[in-house]
């Protein structure tokens, strides 16, 4: 299709009625030019197409589809190649429902617990939301149709969604909250970008320019259009000049008049109109002109992927004594309401008509298994009837299993928790079972971290998150050792909501929340602070071992410009076959940068026979080192050690190195009479030319003591006289040494400094 052609035939009015909805779901056609409308749907793990009455709430109903594990589940597989699988089976389900884009993936970074969208989320870790996402990209677009990667940028909480702004440095906003959408874009050109309700520092996500325009797409490359989150635009004219292409749904026809209004009075480039109509038409285009209908949707089959996905995906977060796998001869008791009907997504516009639901009690159909349900999910409460059936089975069973977790209630979009608690009636239950069975298990239903007050009485936990329509059948088959679990934590659980960094400031006052923390976000905060959690990022256990040795780097040291494979042996050492997730950290010895301690730079899932290894490869480069640098607004690696840790959670790395990375990027120089001696010292260039003139400086300090005893004297030492003289200004030479150095070759030093 000649688009620029199309857009020549035009009329002013035409085009600014195509930058924006239809309807609740379509974009606007154009008959006069045979353009036809394309239809967009959730997203992001299942389809949510709605035939009758459009929201944007998940309330009215949509076709029956099916519902694979949400985000906060998948990120937890660290396993790109399943999440691609699944991204491509939502593909063949869009091509089928003749959708040209499906509006997800959601990447935004997990600041507090408390966000009630965290169960669309990947992680509070930058990398690993950016690999998960670009995996799904690719794979839905392999089918040739399009993802909508949001909420773009810093929506982190639901408070005040739609007014709120998000007021974060440029460090915290480039090392945290962007990186998950530049490498999306970058790795995997997502077709369009959705931006998000909030504003960021102040201006509207939907008409910041610097956001939209410079940094998605003059730095990052970005090539699709950009829709408006639902409702998200406040000034239409300001969002079209700064890179807001599609508004969604539709604004009654009011926007697209002030579009045209603008045009003719001269305040806004008709050039920005065309160019935002051939964003969005290349875009359907590309979809029309590869539409396949006539792909098959076999929905059985993808509720069969969706059960192995969801495996995958589990964390096995305690296991004492081997509580688990159980032994499928012995007889057990399911305890709970989540067990008959499991919590397998979360509220709001992602909320997925599933064709199918498989419930733990269901898949365990067969076994020997009594059922309690112990509390009842519509009210949140445990009679003490409830609690007392639950105890009696408990006490009949070898091991009794308790099915806790969030009611839907507790956790929507639209709005954040307050508190981080499971409802009083699942603490109570899982009590009360514990104190009638040592042997007690709990299996959480949940879209992000809670308190386990309970912890301690339980031999085993296993965290099964939202995991989609089949998260039953999965739940079986990893608690009976069908499946060696193998997810790991892609949040931290801290253990009370208070020790979160975030915890001071999220939500904000009024309309303004700071994001004072920084960039020190989940287990960058607690690995600072030394603080104990409860399960760190990463953590995971499996029904076998794994030995990580052996770590080879490519070449002793680095240039920042070049990369550096780094390889470990992975050995499974115990007696199942099992996948283990190798992650790699990198970290900064010392240094004048306040910065993590440690942070992901890699992961790999391997899957091991017993006995087996496997070497794995992580590549490194620029970025795996760099931290932003606000003065160059550039990425910067400072030269120096940094070391690199290899393991499988980021609180057990057995493999550590050092390594030292020369930076090629020079910062500015912009010395004055108050820099201090140390800021020189450490600037080999500028020291050269101050070097001369040292010894002068020095004289001057010892000077001033002359009044002290010898004794005292001498006990300045050099180390002692350069040490005091470190935070000494440059205009220092002149107060203790004026008769031998004068303004005049002050002047000429810091000149030469400046230009070295
Ligand atoms: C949500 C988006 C969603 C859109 C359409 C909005 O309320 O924030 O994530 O894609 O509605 O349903």
């Amino acid at each position: 299709m000649d688009i620029k052609n199309l857009i020549a035939q035009m009329t002013l009015e035409e085009k600014a009625s195509l930058l924006s909805g239809g309807d609740f779901w379509h974009t606007k056609a154009v008959e006069r030019l045979g353009i036809p409308a394309v239809m967009v749907s959730d997203g992001p793990h299942g389809l949510r197409k709605q035939d009758q009455e459009g929201d944007h709430l998940g309330i009215n109903d949509s076709i029956k589809a099916v519902c694979f594990p949400a985000a906060c589940a998948t990120a937890a597989s660290f396993d790109k190649d399943m999440i691609r699988t699944m991204g491509e089976a939502i593909g063949d389900s869009c091509q089928h429902e003749q959708l040209a884009v499906v509006l997800g993936p959601a990447v935004n970074i997990k600041r507090s617990p408390l966000c009630g969208r965290n169960f669309e989320y990947f992680s509070e870790d930058p990398y690993l939301a950016g690999q998960m996402a670009a995996a799904y990209i690719n794979g839905v677009q392999s089918r040739n149709v399009g993802t909508s990667i949001k909420h773009f940028a810093a929506n982190s909480q639901e408070h005040r969604r739609m007014s709120s702004s998000s007021d974060a440095d440029e460090r915290t906003l480039r090392e945290i909250y962007f990186p998950a959408f530049e490498t999306a874009v970058k790795q995997a050109q997502p077709w369009t970008v959705m931006c998000s309700y909030n504003r960021l520092n102040g201006v509207f996500a939907s008409e910041n320019p610097w956001l939209l325009t410079d940094v998605l797409r003059k730095e990052w490359g970005f090539e699709g259009y950009v829709m408006s989150d639902w409702g998200a635009v406040s000034d239409r004219v300001a969002g079209v000049a700064a890179g807001l292409d599609l508004e969604m749904p539709a604004s009654g026809g009011h926007n697209d008049r002030k579009i045209v209004e603008a045009v003719r009075a001269g305040k806004l480039d008709e050039k920005l109109v065309g160019q935002a109509c051939e964003r969005i038409l290349n875009i359907s285009f590309r979809y029309l002109e590869n539409a396949k209908p006539e792909t098959p949707w076999d929905q059985e089959a993808q509720h069969a992927l969706s059960a192995q996905i969801a495996a995958e995906c589990m964390v096995l977060l305690k296991n004492d004594d081997q509580i688990l796998p159980l032994n499928k001869t012995d007889a057990v008791a399911f305890i709970g309401e989540f067990a008959d009907k499991p919590r397998f997504q979360g509220g709001g516009s992602s909320h997925i008509n599933a064709f199918k639901i498989t419930s733990a009690l269901q898949a365990a159909q067969g076994l020997p298994i009594t059922y309690a349900p112990g509390y009842s999910t519509d009210g949140d409460s445990a009679s003490d009837e409830q609690i007392a059936q639950a105890v009696a089975i408990a006490r009949q069973a070898k091991v009794a299993v308790v099915f806790a977790g969030l009611p839907d209630a507790y956790e929507s979009e639209g709005y954040d928790r307050t508190h981080m608690r499971l409802p009083d009636s699942h603490n109570k239950l899982i009590s009360a079972v514990a104190a009638a069975n040592p042997n007690t298990v709990v299996v959480l239903h949940n879209g992000s971290p809670v308190e386990m007050p309970w912890i301690d009485q339980v031999k085993g936990v296993l965290e099964a998150y939202l995991g989609g329509q089949a998260v039953g059948q999965a739940t079986v088959q990893v608690l009976y050792g069908d499946v060696n679990p193998s997810g790991h934590l892609a949040e931290s659980f801290p253990r009370k909501l208070s020790d979160n960094p975030s915890s001071l400031y999220y939500g904000g006052e009024g309309n303004r929340t700071e994001y004072r923390e920084g960039v020190f976000v989940g287990y960058r905060y607690y690995d600072k602070k030394e603080m104990d959690v409860l399960f760190p990022f990463g953590h995971g256990l499996s029904y076998t071992s794994f030995a990580f040795s052996n770590l080879r780097l490519s070449q002793g040291g680095m240039k920042d410009t070049e990369k550096q494979t780094v390889t470990v042996t992975v050995k499974n050492t115990g007696s199942r076959p099992g996948k283990a997730v190798a992650q790699l950290y990198v970290g900064a010895v010392g240094g004048d940068i306040i910065r993590p301690v440690r942070e992901l730079k890699g992961f790999e899932k391997v899957a091991l026979a017993p006995g087996e290894e496997k070497d794995v490869t992580f590549t490194l480069d620029r970025r795996s080192f760099a931290v932003w640098n606000s003065e160059i607004h550039d990425w910067y690696v400072a030269g120096g050690q940094y070391v690199i840790e290899v393991g499988d959670s980021s609180r057990h790395l057995p493999l550590r190195t050092e390594i030292t990375v020369s930076g090629t990027v020079e910062l500015p120089r912009h010395y004055d009479v108050n820099s201090i001696f140390l800021d020189i010292m450490n600037d080999p260039k500028a020291m050269k030319v101050l070097q001369p003139y040292m010894a002068n400086a020095m004289g001057g300090l010892s000077a001033q003591d002359e009044a002290q005893s010898d004794a005292a004297q001498e006990a300045i030492s050099a180390e002692m006289g350069l040490a005091m003289m470190k935070y000494m200004p440059l205009r220092g030479m002149l107060s203790f040494n004026g008769e031998k150095i004068t303004p005049d070759t002050i002047d000429a030093l810091i000149k030469a400094m400046n230009e070295e």
